[in-house]
């Protein structure tokens, strides 16, 4: 699965939160934009494999050293619509648990066209 392999127009995905879902060899990967960054998830829940990538973005509720509450707008994490496992979505892991983790893919653009780098 080596390679350099194409996946949208850039226009397509130009907006913070858009993403598009492909398909490489066989596996289905999705390339989100995150506050105008490209990160790219196998559309593949480690819990029961369920289709991840597919679920709602949102930011999350934090706690600082401190214990003093806040929200992280960013929407940089995914909620799998089966049972509601969040993934942090520039580095694959699960927000509560790290050691589950989807596969991630580097993503280059080309001349305006997005590529997932296998
Ligand atoms: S399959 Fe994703 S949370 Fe269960």
């Amino acid at each position: 699965m080596c390679g350099r392999h194409k996946v949208t127009d850039e226009s397509t995905i130009a907006e913070p939160g858009e993403r598009v879902l492909t398909e490489v060899k066989g596996v289905e990967i999705a390339v989100f934009n995150v506050d105008g960054e490209y990160y790219a998830l196998a559309n593949f829940c480690p819990h029961q494999s369920g289709p991840l990538c597919e679920g709602p973005t949102q930011g999350r509720v934090t706690v600082d050293d401190d214990l003093e509450w806040g929200y992280d707008d960013e929407e940089r994490h995914v909620v799998c619509p089966w049972h509601g496992w969040i993934f942090d979505v520039t580095t694959g892991t699960n927000i509560d648990a790290e050691q589950y983790a989807v596969p991630t893919y580097d993503v280059e653009v080309d001349d305006g066209v997005v590529f997932i780098v296998t």
